[in-house]
């Protein structure tokens, strides 16, 4: 059977943007199935069910598509958010732990994609969103291999969207600002620090926590997915929050050596 309702998938809707945005496609009219490594202890509701997904495992993700395919007929959108952080300097963290963060950042985006693409160019439509970040546009000191799998999440995901348009799939991206969620607690963190960069480490943490403090409600990325998700005419990036339309802006209008001198500036560092 068939649902006549539009059918949204959303990964990593137990918390943070995922979670809200999870809550305002429903509000927008799609049956909505959310994702969470451990779903059981998530309460369905009107229009919102749960499903477990692990995006790091070929056979979580295989079970999730075949579970919404399965019970509704059909899938018409994709909201790829699930992610992880990585803060600590780049020589501090394992090649296991950068790994890690590509495994769910990246890899688990391209599971998610080539499971459904196979059925949104059957049913010649289909809308997947892929939450980036600023950090998708710009460098960040202490967190490279976070910054590394959102770059490659822009150019994947540009790419691909060259080659499904045609059959009626498009593949946009959502770039959210700093957002106030439980984020930094799930970064991928050293387990050995290097002192040669305890000076940095503790500004690193000063920026964090004043651009936490400053964070953007997942509400108003929620907004921008909302919009990513039932645009007409999509645009390729949506920059979400203030802050974000403000760094895509500077990115594409700064002069490099402006825009290097300023990362060094706001990071404060020696040189
Ligand atoms: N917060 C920010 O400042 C910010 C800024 C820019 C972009 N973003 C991006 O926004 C997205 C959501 O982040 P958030 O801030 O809302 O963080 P969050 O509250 O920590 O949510 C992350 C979600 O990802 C899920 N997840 C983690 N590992 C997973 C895995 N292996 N398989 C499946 N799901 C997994 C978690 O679900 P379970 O633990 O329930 O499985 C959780 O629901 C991420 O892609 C992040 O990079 C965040």
């Amino acid at each position: 059977m068939t649902t006549q309702q539009p059918v949204a998938l959303v990964t990593g809707a137990s918390s943070g943007i995922g979670k809200e945005v999870a809550v305002r496609l429903v509000e927008a009219g799609f049956q909505v199935v959310g994702t969470s490594r451990d779903a059981s202890a998530l309460t369905a509701r009107e229009g919102l069910t749960f499903v477990d997904l692990d995006v790091s495992s070929d056979a979580s993700v295989t079970a999730a598509v075949e579970h919404v395919l399965g019970g509704f007929g059909r899938l018409d959108v994709l909201v790829n958010n699930a992610g992880i952080g990585s803060a600590g300097a780049a020589e501090e963290l394992s090649v296991a732990q950068d790994r890690k963060v590509i495994d769910v950042n990246v890899i688990g985006v391209i599971r998610m994609m080539n499971a459904v693409l196979p059925h949104m160019r059957a049913q010649g439509r289909g809308r997947i969103v892929n939450i980036s970040s600023v950090a998708g546009l710009v460098p960040q000191p202490h967190m490279a291999v976070y910054v590394a799998s959102k770059h490659a999440l822009e150019g994947y995901s540009e790419s691909v969207d060259h080659e499904v348009r045609e059959y009626g799939v498009r593949v946009v991206l959502v770039e959210p600002g700093p957002t106030s969620t439980t984020f930094d607690a799930a970064m991928v963190r050293p387990d050995v620090l290097i002192a040669a960069y305890a000076q940095q480490r503790e500004t690193f943490a000063e920026v964090m926590a004043d651009s936490t403090s400053k964070g953007d409600d997942p509400a108003t990325v929620a907004k921008v997915v909302v919009a990513a998700v039932t645009d007409s005419n999509p645009r390729l990036r949506y920059p979400a929050g203030a802050t974000a339309r403000r760094v895509s802006a500077l990115r594409r209008y700064v002069p490099a050596r402006v825009f290097d001198k300023q990362i060094r500036k706001i990071n404060r560092l020696a040189g």
